[in-house]
């Protein structure tokens, strides 16, 4: 369906209709409804399952320090102010992936591998190739593997992103959340445009084909003036991709989150208005929009992927890899092994504990049934191509045209003879119209674990 975000004006009875917490959707069923019924028994048969099943797969790694925490974050992060911890996290890691290749096997061919966070690139030189090889000495990355890194700018050295570049990494996501000072100092992250500006030129000159640069919209104190000259300075810099999240505000799950002054925060309507902006400043500059808050430059290999109905999400992010199985390794981290999810220990010393003691560190998971696999299936396709094939819709869902009679006379959703079609309005409603093939929700009741929808 053909896009004028001129024409894209989201009502406030809309935004009042709509704007209630829920999943982001990166995987389905969401990991609030996973259950330690899955623990290292059960993800290890999973890798045996997978050891000879499957196309090439895609390996995620969790790299948790930071060098300070940003007010915000709502990422899995530790802070800390020494080299040496972060060797000691790759002993860890190193006797995690032994435990993991014992099940799998060793030379595993792998096709994708993201390093995130937390700050992959507080690690130096010597560390950084250290981890690599931990990786490279146990899995077979195919001749065309697509490696990309997490990075903040604040931290990033030439020399860092030469080791990288020379390690393999193409791609390269930079921390920019947003250029204005006054909001910096709200979130408690001063990073000035020249050094986005240096670390972009870096970046391209070390040889990376793909940079990525995260925004947050709803952040304390941004007004449409001062988010505008952000997008227009990241439009100068002429990032290959853009996610441009909405911000996330957890402070009973996030602790330091409530240092953020609430008072400050841009009410639902000027969130959406702030989101609007972003995706008319994008498209009017050439970017695809991409799902749900990703943009990328129309020959991005992404566009292409939305624009051929391939594009595909996981825990990593929007990919044109569907990748048989997803391994990942760190405290924290998430994986989707042979129909099975399961989490890694998200605190520290116990995932330490776990590791050292010569057991898998999962602490729960899910094991999709064919219903899962179905509404998956279903979710995956509205979030990424914005359509989904009437055939296909999951059954157990009563009657679709019922079902979502308000998303039709809202002006949401279209229904077309073989396809139920997302329009451009309903792009802002998305996660939304995921939750209505959300087999969990209605058990859950009200959540403090999910974020706004708008
Ligand atoms: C692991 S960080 C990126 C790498 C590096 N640590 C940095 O911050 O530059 C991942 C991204 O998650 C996003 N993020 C973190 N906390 C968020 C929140 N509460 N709501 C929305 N997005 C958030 C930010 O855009 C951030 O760049
Ligand atoms: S946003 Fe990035 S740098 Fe800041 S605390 Fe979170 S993970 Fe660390």
């Amino acid at each position: 369906m053909s896009f004028d975000p001129a024409t894209l004006q989201v009502p406030e009875e809309l935004l009042a209709r709509y704007d209630v917490a829920g999943p982001r959707y990166t995987s389905y069923p969401t990991v609030p409804t996973w259950t330690d019924g899955i623990g290292a028994d059960a993800y290890a048969s999973a890798l045996r399952r997978a050891a000879s099943s499957g196309s090439p797969m895609a390996l995620y790694a969790h790299f948790p320090y930071c060098a300070v925490k940003c007010l915000y974050c709502g990422c899995h992060a530790l802070t800390t102010s020494r080299a040496s911890t972060n060797d000691r996290y790759l002993d860890d890691l190193e006797r995690e992936l032994d435990l993991v290749t014992a099940q799998l096997g060793r030379g595993r061919s792998t096709a994708q591998m993201h390093w995130g966070g937390g700050t992959p690139n507080l690690l130096d030189g010597r560390q950084l190739e250290r981890a690599f090889g931990l990786f490279a000495d146990r899995f077979t990355f195919t001749p065309d593997v697509e490696l990309s890194v997490e990075a903040d700018p604040r931290l990033t050295t030439r020399e860092q992103l030469d080791t990288l570049r020379a390690l393999g990494f193409t791609r390269i996501s930079f921390g920019v959340q947003d250029l204005d000072h006054g909001v910096q100092v709200a979130i408690g992250r001063i990073q000035p445009l020249e050094m986005i500006a240096d670390v972009c030129a870096w970046a391209r000159e070390s040889g990376f084909e793909g940079i990525n640069l995260d925004l947050i919209y709803g952040l304390p104190r941004q007004t449409a003036e001062s988010f505008g000259r952000t997008i227009e300075h990241v439009l100068q810099l002429a990032p290959d991709r853009v996610a441009c999240f909405g911000y996330a505000h957890l402070p009973a799950l996030r602790a330091h989150q409530r240092l953020i002054n609430e008072a400050e925060l841009p009410d639902a309507s000027s969130r959406a208005a702030l989101f609007h902006q972003a995706v008319t400043a994008f498209v009017a500059a050439d970017y695809a929009w991409l799902g749900l808050d990703h943009f990328a430059r129309r020959s991005d290999p992404l566009a292409v992927a939305q624009r051929d109905g391939r594009l595909h999400r996981n825990f990593m992010g929007y990919t044109t890899m569907p990748a048989s199985h997803l391994v990942g390794v760190g405290m924290s981290a998430i994986s989707e092994v042979a129909g099975c999810f399961a989490q890694s220990e998200p605190r520290l010393a116990a995932w330490r504990a776990r590791v050292s003691a010569g057991q898998l560190p999962t602490i729960r998971g899910h094991r999709m049934s064919a219903d899962d696999q179905a509404r998956q299936r279903a979710i995956l396709s509205l979030m990424c191509n914005l359509e989904l094939a009437l055939d296909a819709v999951p059954t157990g869902l009563g009657n679709l045209e019922t079902r979502l009679a308000r998303y039709v006379e809202d002006g949401l959703v279209e229904f077309q003879p073989d396809r139920l079609v997302v329009t451009p309005l309903g792009r802002c409603f998305v996660r939304n119209l995921c939750m209505e093939f959300d087999a969990y929700l209605p058990a859950q009741g009200a959540t403090p674990r999910y974020s706004r929808t708008v």
